[in-house]
């Protein structure tokens, strides 16, 4: 079996950006083709957290993953990441353990390639903001994976914490790509939201014509990073899966009337060409997201495969 840590996820990522993101909407595609097995997830709240148990099952790949996410609020007091996780990832044909994956990079790098493959079918192609709010590790992914699908010239990075801010901000710039940071919200050509607010961090007058939300923080039902203003002004709502209709973002507003459910489907479709992307230049698109199985049984496939293929890793002996 290959225990493959987080540094092996980076470069396996990494080494090759469009194909891991192609790997992501097969992903989406197969689910919403109902290809695969993706059943709802298992949890508990524990003395000082919550763990949630996420199994799923590619037909595509031929593999199953089971990720176990755990999020213990009080973990940063001991300089450990508030959601850890990891995921095992088996042979379907046979049961065989093929590898433990570091479930937090794995999470970080598959949440916002999932964004950025809803931007290369959402956003305008001549996109050349982004605007992120929130620059903790989502922050981070999603400034890394966007530009990958558009031509990204300027990054804004606003959060809370202006250090973390300022420290993402320098990211960007050493990855090339000139960045600000703002202390309100800029329009720009994509928006994404990944903050740990519950409560709306974008209204309807940050949203140009043209633009592309990515919401991606808010997964509670009372937490929204959206206000009612923002949800009014969308053209097209599309999710990385149904499960996202529970959400704040879009269960508040569905309850008030303010959208239609009937009108809103999934990423995979588009994907899979069963439902149109982006239409004109002046819509208004949403990407709502609150994760799902079939991003992490593709994002361990293919960081599995990457890591066989570079030597990444490090086997060990297993009983099967
Ligand atoms: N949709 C998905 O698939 C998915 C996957 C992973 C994480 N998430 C969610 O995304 C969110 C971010 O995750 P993360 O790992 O980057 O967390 P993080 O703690 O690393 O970063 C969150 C950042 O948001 C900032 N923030 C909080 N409130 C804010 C506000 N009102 N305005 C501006 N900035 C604010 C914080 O200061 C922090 O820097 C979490 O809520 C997490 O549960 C969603």
């Amino acid at each position: 079996m290959l225990l493959i840590g987080p540094d092996d996820v980076r470069k396996a990522v990494e080494s090759d950006v469009q194909s891991f993101l192609d790997s992501l909407a097969r992903g989406l595609k197969e689910k919403s083709l109902k290809e695969g097995w993706y059943p709802s997830r298992l949890s508990t709240d524990l003395p000082r957290g919550w763990i949630g148990i996420m199994p799923a099952f590619s037909s595509g790949s031929n593999v199953v993953a089971v990720k176990i996410v755990g999020v213990f609020p009080e973990n940063p007091k001991k300089g450990l990441p508030t959601v850890p996780a990891v995921v095992v990832l088996l042979d379907a044909e046979d049961g065989r353990a093929l590898a433990l994956i570091d479930g937090f990079t794995l999470t970080e790098y598959r949440t916002g390639g999932a964004s950025a493959v809803s931007a290369k079918y959402l956003a305008r192609r001549d996109s050349e903001t982004l605007l992120v709010v929130g620059a903790g590790t989502q922050g981070r992914s999603h400034s890394r994976l966007i530009p990958e699908v558009l031509p990204i010239k300027k990054v804004y990075v606003m959060d809370l914490d202006e250090a973390k801010a300022r420290k993402l901000s320098e990211l960007i710039k050493s990855r090339g790509i000139d960045s600000e940071v703002v202390s309100s919200p800029r329009q720009a050509d994509v928006m994404v939201t990944v903050t740990t607010s519950k409560t709306p961090v974008l209204t309807g007058e940050h949203l140009a014509k043209g633009s592309h939300v990515c919401a991606v923080g808010a997964y509670t039902p009372d937490a929204r990073e959206l206000d009612d203003t923002a949800i009014k002004k969308f053209d097209r709502i599309v999710v990385d899966t149904m499960d996202s209709l529970k959400a704040g973002d879009l269960a508040i507003p569905i309850s008030k009337g303010l959208i239609n459910p009937e009108e809103i489907y999934e990423l995979g479709e588009i994907v899979a060409g069963r439902r149109p992307g982006r239409e004109s230049y002046d819509e208004i698109t949403l990407y709502k997201s609150v994760g799902t199985s079939a991003l992490d049984v593709a994002a361990a496939a293919h960081i599995y495969y990457k890591s066989l293929e570079l030597g990444l890793g490090k086997e060990v002996e297993w009983g099967v």
